[in-house]
Formats: structure tokens, sequence, C-alpha cells
């Protein structure tokens, strides 16, 4: 496996701090848990999203971009830090958000919204929930709009999943085996984020194209597994085989968990919102409503049936996405 045949951009200025989450390993008395924190990563208050963009931003500016365009929820944590990196590098950003829940959009919401105003991009196109309209035409429609002006967009898929964006999650998990190497503490389990699947399947990638046998531990936050584990499984291959790693991905290297998806994705679980106050009560970590404190939930519902063991190591991936938490006040 070979990354460094891809142009990158830097936005972490090292690798992600791994510490022990000693008060919750202790209360919950399984395995030692630890937290590797993506969410303390660059700029804009930082997230996985800028791991993938070190790869997808590198590339747009070496075809000459002008304007980044992307797409997600309202909350969007990857449109964020799209339009962040963009702002960094002199680009221009437009979004397309897409309402989860009907009359969701306020313009005037805090969190990533407020954020998206504040850092300035320069258009946001708002879908309405009932409308079956497709991100990635209405992202098209902007991009045939600025080239007609002049201009040179460069669109990144949803959540920067696609492979090239994914190779930012295989250079993570050679940083955790390189923190794995030098503080002697081997990892059990890793456990992940599984959405858009980047994440996930970068780091299967990444672990098995350095012939680790670390188990990824996907916890679903947008769909069930009978979609889940083949987009996965898909973007996994997909990486491997640009990365240059020779070897056959196997199937049953994907391993999710959809039974903390609750309603389905954003909308709240009583075990995500226990998640979110332990963290914050216990180690002073926040998490966010969507993705980690689902995902965390996972983790401390697998502890309490015995899935991790005392004398394991499980590794807790947060993925950042606290600015969230600001537009979910009635939750906490
Ligand atoms: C904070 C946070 N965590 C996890 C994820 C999920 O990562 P992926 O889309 O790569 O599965 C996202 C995606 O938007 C996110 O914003």
């Amino acid at each position: 496996m070979n990354l460094n045949r891809f142009p990158r951009r830097e936005y972490l200025s090292g690798p992600t701090p791994i510490e022990k989450l000693s008060r919750l390993s202790e209360v919950l008395g399984g395995p030692d848990i630890y937290i590797k924190r993506d969410d303390i990563s660059g700029m804009a208050l930082g997230g996985n999203k800028l791991r993938k963009l070190e790869f997808l931003v590198a590339d747009a500016l070496s075809q000459g971009a002008d304007t980044l365009i992307t797409c997600g929820a309202i909350q969007s944590n990857h449109c964020r830090l799209t339009l962040a990196a963009a702002v960094k590098e002199g680009l221009k950003c437009q979004l397309v958000l897409k309402e989860n829940v009907p009359g969701s959009y306020n313009p005037q919401a805090s969190g990533n919204n407020l954020l998206f105003n504040l850092l300035g991009a320069e258009k946001v196109k708002v879908i309405p929930a009932d409308k079956k309209a497709d991100m990635g035409l209405e992202m098209q429609e902007l991009a045939r709009t600025l080239a007609a002006e002049g201009r040179k967009a460069y669109i990144i898929p949803l959540g920067g999943s696609n492979a090239l964006g994914a190779m930012g999650y295989a250079a993570c998990a050679l940083e955790i085996l390189c923190q794995s190497w030098s503080s002697r503490v081997n990892f059990d389990y890793i456990v992940s984020p599984s959405a858009s699947s980047g994440t996930h399947a970068g780091l299967l990638a990444g672990f098995w194209g350095m012939s680790s046998d670390a188990p990824v531990i996907g916890i679903n936050v947008l769909q069930k597994n009978d979609r889940q584990k083949d987009l996965v499984y898909d973007l996994a291959q997909r990486v491997a085989a640009e990365a240059g790693v020779h070897a056959t991905l196997p199937r049953e290297s994907v391993v999710c968990f959809d039974e903390y998806l609750g309603e389905g994705y954003s909308l709240p679980t009583a075990g995500m919102v226990e998640a979110v106050r332990m963290l914050a009560s216990m180690e002073g970590i926040l998490l966010d409503p969507v993705y980690t404190g689902k995902t965390m939930a996972g983790l401390i519902d697998l502890t309490r049936k015995g899935f991790f063991k005392q004398g394991q190591n499980v590794l807790f991936l947060h993925t950042g996405g606290s600015p969230a938490l600001f537009s979910a006040t009635a939750l906490f």
C-alpha cells in the first residue's frame, strides 16, 4: 500500500491523540476503552472529514478548480469542513442541503448552520424533505451554472466518501498502528461510526493493506445492514485497489451493528442521549447527537452485553460533530 502516490494537502497538524477513558472504563467494568481524538483535528472545530478533504481538495486544486460544491444534511459537519477547507485554499464553496425531517430547516439555526454563514458559503441550496430531489443532480446543476459563467467547479460527493476521500482513513489506520506500536497498547477492536462509509471503509482498507487483523466495528448511523454492509465493502475494495493493496479484502471483514440506529438517520435515541451525557459528565468529552453519540451508545451496550470483555483494549474513533449539539438543545 502506498498513499504517497496521491497529491495531498495538510489540514491536520500531526497525529490526533489517543487517550484512555479511565472513568468510563471503570464504570462499565469491561474492557479498557481508548478514544482517538479526530474531533480536535485541524480547522473549524475539526472532525473526520478533514482527513478525506486532504486528498479531495488536493485533487480539486490539481484540476484547476475555483469552487468546491458538496452536499449533506441541514446540520452537515462535512459541509462545514469542506467550506472551511475552501476558505483556507482561497476557493469558493456552494452547498446543497437536504432536510431529513419535513420543515426542519431553519436559516437562523445555530450549530453548523451558523458556521455556514460565518465561514461564508457562496450559495446554500436547500431541498425540502418532501421533494424527491437528488442531491447529486442538484450539485451537477450548480456546476453547470458555474461553467456557463466561465468558472470551474469540483464536486465532492456526500460525506466525501469516494475512494479518494476514504484514502484519508486508510492513512488514519497507519497512524493508529504507529501509535499502537509506540504506546505498546494493542487494540483488540476499533469502533467507528458508519454512514456514507468512507471512514469505515478507509480504515478497513488501511488495516488490511498493513496486514493488521484489528477488527473494525462499524455502528450504523444512516441505514440498516442490508444496504450498509455492501456500501462499506464496495468502497473498501475500491480504496484497497487504488492504494495498491494486492490481497483481496474478505467480505467477512465488514462488521456492522445496526441496532443503535433507532428510527433512522439523525433521529434521537435514548441510548444516544445517555452516551452523550456519560462522556460529558465522566470524561469532559463532547460527542454529537447524530454520529458519535449513537456509536458510543453501541460501544456501551456491547460492553454491557459482554461482547467487549475485560482485559481487551477497545479504541473508539471520535469523528467529531459536536457543533451539532448546539442545534439539539431540547435533547440535553
Ligand atoms: C461527525 C461525523 N462522524 C461520522 C460521520 C460518518 O462518516 P462516514 O460518512 O465516513 O461514514 C460523519 C459524516 O458526516 C460525521 O459528520
